[in-house]
């Protein structure tokens, strides 16, 4: 079903197409899953409640409202396609910054869920202050969100140990795949950030059902079909180490709108 959901993604794409942009290729090195130092349990000692605390908060707002747990897997994906997963997509214009992601087409005003993370972060910083990332709760609510749509069909570890970035810029969000690119622009994408056209596929399944341009085929209500690819959760967890920050490059910002 992923595979198929994909497919009419694929074929929305191409029928939408009306211009061939060029691709935004060449510019980052692509992500080693294997060596950016992240780690399931990461927070186990510095903040132990602070998964459980993410998944409360993303539980509660899912059943409030499905469409924001859409929003909060699809922030991910927006999140690191965009100077890597670092929380750039949560930054809220300031004088010296007017024009940050957030603001970019991309992103305003289709993202969604940025008050859930707020919560999370409020919650966590009450706990633990200064330990959490919110490039990591960002990582941990679309992994929740995808479990609540899922009816908990879709339950994985993700690694933790993110840093926030200091940088949000409009213009970099030209990373993130338009509607209007056709199928060997998509998988150049998706490769320059180190993914492979099997993880666009499995990846972009989720993307379909939510709602999208090609929404009139799917429900808005469930991001995640019930019989996704199995693929979909190491996709997931690849897609959330690209060009993590870790050490000096970044820090835990104290509120995830503005840099310390
Ligand atoms: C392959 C390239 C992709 C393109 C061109 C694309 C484009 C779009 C567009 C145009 C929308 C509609 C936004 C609106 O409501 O106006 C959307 C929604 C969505 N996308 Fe994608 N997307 C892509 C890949 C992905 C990936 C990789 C994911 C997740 C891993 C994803 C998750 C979602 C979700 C969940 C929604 C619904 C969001 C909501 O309802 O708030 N997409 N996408």
């Amino acid at each position: 079903m992923a595979r198929n959901a994909a497919a009419v993604l694929i074929s929305c794409a191409l029928l939408l197409a009306a211009a061939c942009q060029p691709a935004a290729a060449g510019y980052y090195k692509p992500p080693n899953p294997d060596t950016c130092g992240l780690k399931v349990g990461y927070y186990l000692a510095k903040c132990p409640a602070a998964e459980k605390i993410v998944k409360l908060v993303v539980g509660a707002a899912v059943r409030q409202n499905p469409g924001i747990g859409a929003g909060l897997i699809r922030m991910l994906f927006h999140d690191c396609f965009v100077e890597g997963c670092d929380a750039s997509v949560l930054l809220d214009p300031t004088s010296a910054n007017p024009r940050p992601e957030k603001l970019a087409a991309p992103n305003n005003p289709s993202l969604r869920g940025f008050e859930v993370i707020d919560a999370a972060k409020a919650a966590i910083e009450k706990v633990c202050p200064g330990v959490v990332s919110c490039a990591d709760i960002i990582a941990f609510a679309a992994r929740d969100a995808s479990y609540f749509l899922s009816n908990g069909r879709v339950d994985f570890d993700i690694p933790a140990g993110r840093l926030d970035g200091r940088v949000s810029l409009e213009s970099r969000t030209n990373f993130l795949p338009p509607p209007t690119f056709v199928l060997s622009q998509l998988i150049d994408s998706f490769r320059v950030k180190g993914l492979s056209t099997d993880d666009m596929v499995v990846l972009s399944g989720a993307h379909t059902v939510g709602r999208s341009h090609c929404s009139s085929f799917v429900p808005d209500r469930l991001a995640v079909p019930s019989n996704i690819d199995p693929k979909y959760e190491a996709a997931m967890v690849k897609m959330a180490s690209i060009e993590v920050k870790t050490g000096s490059a970044g820090e835990v910002r104290s509120n995830c709108r503005v840099v310390n």
